[in-house]
């Protein structure tokens, strides 16, 4: 397949998917969120792989959606389109996405390293939701996935204002899992993902599901969902081969089976 806006590799049970509109500084137009979708979908079905990397460049992971794509648009043509319901789909992948995230990811960008399941990120990282600057507000989850990372006071502030967060802050409010220096960034998510697709896909994916859950459901509920579901991964393989694995100090094989 010839993609126009992204790059795709695999390596060792990993997808990385490489935002690439340099000119633009990877802003999401809809061919983009088109691609991404479409190597998603590649990758979900792809039994190799157990775990998907999005990254951009080193001094934009995303400046957004493509404002000049938008500017004309009118209420009738993204209402009836349903704007943005397509980059929703990237939220909606049961395999694990980790973000890489170096220099701008601002409004747009923001939000697609929102919809991952963790984010790494450079030391040169700005994260920012400055849609209030251009007379709107953020359109692909911001203002809901930034208030579950980092709380009221920061998301209100933060959107209300278009202030950049930079790398530590974003550590320290726990928008992401760990800070990198540029160099080592894409090699330590690399290495996280590989680490990730070693182990059983089936109880990765019901990690996912289950801490998933927590943001949609009530704590019973939710410890419900966990139990049930703990319960059932004793119907796989992967459950007697990690267990027996221990036992008998050796690595686990496991086949997602
Ligand atoms: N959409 C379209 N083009 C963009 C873009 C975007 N979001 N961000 C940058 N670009 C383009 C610029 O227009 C410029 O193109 P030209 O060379 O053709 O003029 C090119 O990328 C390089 O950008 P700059 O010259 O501005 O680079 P800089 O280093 O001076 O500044 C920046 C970098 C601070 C990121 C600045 O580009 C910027 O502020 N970008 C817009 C950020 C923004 O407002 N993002 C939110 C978009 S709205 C949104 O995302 C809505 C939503 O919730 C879904």
């Amino acid at each position: 397949m010839q993609w126009d806006t992204i790059l795709l590799e695999k390596r060792n049970g990993v997808g990385l998917i490489t935002l690439n509109r340099p000119k633009s500084l990877n802003a999401l137009n809809t061919q983009l969120i088109r691609e991404m979708n479409l190597a998603l979908d590649q990758l979900e079905q792809d039994p190799e792989i157990g775990c998907i990397v999005l990254t951009g460049s080193e001094k934009a992971f995303a400046a957004g959606a493509d404002i000049k794509e938008m500017v004309e648009l009118n209420f009738p043509n993204i209402y009836f389109d349903d704007f943005f319901t397509l980059a929703d789909r990237i939220a909606q992948r049961r395999k694990p996405l980790i973000a890489a995230v170096s220099g701008y990811a601002l409004g747009g960008g923001c939000e697609l390293a929102l919809m991952c399941d963790f984010i790494y990120c450079a030391e040169n990282a700005k994260f920012a939701l400055p849609e209030v600057t251009l007379g709107v507000l953020p359109g692909i989850g911001g203002t809901q996935r930034l208030t579950l990372a980092v709380g009221k006071a920061k998301a209100m502030e933060m959107c209300l204002t278009a202030r950049q967060m930079g790398a530590q802050e974003a550590e320290h409010s726990g928008l992401v899992a760990r800070v990198f220096s540029q160099q080592e960034l894409l090699e330590q998510t690399l290495q996280a993902a590989e680490k990730i697709a070693e182990k059983s896909l089936t109880a990765v994916m019901m990690i996912k599901e289950s801490i998933n859950r927590a943001f949609e459901v009530s704590l019973a509920e939710g410890l419900r969902f966990e139990r049930r579901t703990f319960h059932s991964i004793f119907a796989t393989l992967d459950q007697k081969e990690g267990m027996w694995a221990f036992i008998e100090k050796r690595p686990a094989k496991f086949t997602n089976q």
